[in-house]
């Protein structure tokens, strides 16, 4: 049954006719070769003489991508409900994105890159305050970062800056035994501070990052690691209106561990002086957590004088149908730091003016994002306005949502538990076997979809994605587990 929700939801995201909103897509997925094709296996023979090219899945002709559609190097057509793990806002060759750096001036800041903590361009403060003011979920500062991974980094030093500062007193000065110790890694200076994480979450491959993150061994092995608290995430029973109660003790269970480890922690001496979390839990599995559960999570955090990061790298720019995923949760103030990469095109984090250091050069490197970046972020943010994308994500999410729970119902023993915002949606298979045997097929049949946790299939298409797309999809996903049966 679908719920009551759904299909309000549906009614009221009547708006769209199956018109395609990129002109010029294939009408449907075209398959020639295996995949990979006897072209992109020649390339990986290449590539991997170069580098561990592992983790390559096939080559890709972008100068005929398009749209919602990626062609490969042997001229196969996919479906692309990936997009490159979820970080192509407006599909492939969007027209208004091929327009952008026709512009000379846009040109000149794409060729002559800057270091923006030095020499940024002067209508560079101009630009951040136009993304501020278009989108930033009610925090007042940017900084602006490469990729995910080091958005979370640098956030994390902005959090023990700025605990330390509290810690000291507003303006006092750093003493001569913090500036001495600091250099050989030693307290004062360097305090034995840590950042709370969640079990299964993905915050980053770099050192830092990594501590935090939890979903794979592979990520982790052979790396040490700081000795930081991981609390446990819920892990609710789906559908969500038959498991109400239980779900709501996954909430307390997992929010009495987060205060328990906020005292372990400061008895072992390294207090928490910050908690990083994904509003849905995406390379972990696709966890959702419910609104009063992050509600009370941001409370235990100021009851403790830390930090709320909410990590929005992969459900940032609108794919859950609101820009930012935490903007469902109703939350009493916004979070401190929220972070964002992927879709943003550009990696960053929007904050409080609390955590901007008081000196400069604390937070900093080379290059400090890319202007070139934030001109096609800004193309981006006006073609999802103008062209109502986020209605369109509510839209095709609801059919997409609709299109799994049927699916999970006529094939009760292979799928279950849908799930997700928006487009923003997974769905598991009874196992890991199965759910690999699921990508495989569904990638024979013209569809390039993802994995996520243990069992998970998600889904991570553009805001362009349609509900002719979502059809296409839901019909080869039928077939796929027809051909199981
Ligand atoms: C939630 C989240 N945080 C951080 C990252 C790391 O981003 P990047 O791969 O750009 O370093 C990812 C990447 O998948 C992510 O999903």
């Amino acid at each position: 049954m679908w719920s009551r929700a759904l299909r309000n939801n549906l009614k009221l995201n009547q708006i769209r006719g199956a018109s395609t909103i990129v002109k010029g897509e294939p009408e449907a997925p075209v398959v020639k070769t295996d995949i990979p094709g006897p072209k992109s296996k020649q390339l990986l023979q290449e590539l991997g003489s170069l580098q561990q090219a592992g983790t390559v899945q096939m080559f890709v002709n972008y100068d005929k991508s398009i749209g919602n559609y990626l062609v490969d190097a042997d001229d196969n057509i996919l479906l692309d409900t990936y997009t490159q793990i979820s970080s192509l806002p407006l599909g492939y060759n969007h027209p208004e994105l091929l327009k952008v750096f026709n512009d000379q001036h846009n040109m000149k800041c794409l060729i002559n890159r800057p270091a923006l903590g030095v020499f940024p361009g002067d209508d560079w403060p101009k630009r951040l305050n136009g993304i501020l003011s278009e989108i930033s979920p009610k925090l007042p500062n940017i900084t602006t970062m490469m990729c995910g991974s080091c958005s979370n980094e640098n956030a994390f030093k902005n959090i023990f800056i700025t605990y330390q500062r509290k810690k000291r007193g507003e303006n006092v000065e750093f003493t001569a035994e913090e500036k001495s110790s600091c250099v050989v890694n030693q307290p004062p200076g360097a305090p034995k501070l840590s950042i709370m994480s969640f079990k299964n979450a993905f915050h980053g491959r770099t050192l830092g990052s990594l501590s935090t993150t939890h979903s794979k061994y592979i990520h982790k092995i052979d790396i040490p690691s700081f000795d930081w608290p991981i609390a446990t995430f819920p892990q609710y029973k789906y559908p969500l209106e038959e498991n109400q109660r239980e779900n709501e003790e996954q909430d307390k269970k997992c929010l009495a561990e987060v205060e328990e480890l906020f005292e372990k922690y400061e008895k072992k001496g390294i207090p928490v002086a910050g908690i990083i979390v994904e509003p849905i839990q995406s390379e972990g599995g696709d966890n959702e957590a419910s609104p009063q559960f992050f509600q009370q999570l941001q409370k235990i955090a100021k009851k403790n004088n830390a930090y709320l990061l909410i990590d929005e790298v992969q459900t940032g720019g609108g794919c859950t149908g609101k820009f930012w995923c935490h903007e469902h949760f109703n939350l009493e103030t916004p979070p401190d730091i929220v972070t964002f990469s992927k879709k943003m095109q550009m990696g960053g984090y929007f904050h409080t003016a609390e955590m901007t250091p008081k000196q400069p050069s604390r937070v900093f490197n080379t290059w400090m994002g890319d202007p070139g970046k934030l001109i096609i972020l800004e193309t981006v943010i006006k073609v999802i306005k103008e062209q109502k994308l986020l209605e369109n994500v509510l839209h095709t999410g609801t059919m997409l949502k609709i299109g799994l729970l049927e699916l999970e119902k006529e094939f009760c023993y292979y799928v279950n538990s849908t799930r997700g915002r928006g487009t923003f949606l997974a769905i598991n298979a009874t196992d890991s076997n199965l759910r690999d045997e699921i990508l495989t097929k569904l990638k024979a049949k013209g569809i390039q979809s993802g994995g996520c946790g243990t069992k998970s299939v998600r889904l991570r298409p553009a805001l362009i994605f349609q509900e002719h797309h979502a059809n296409i999809f839901l019909d080869k996903f039928r077939q796929v587990l027809k051909e199981i049966k």
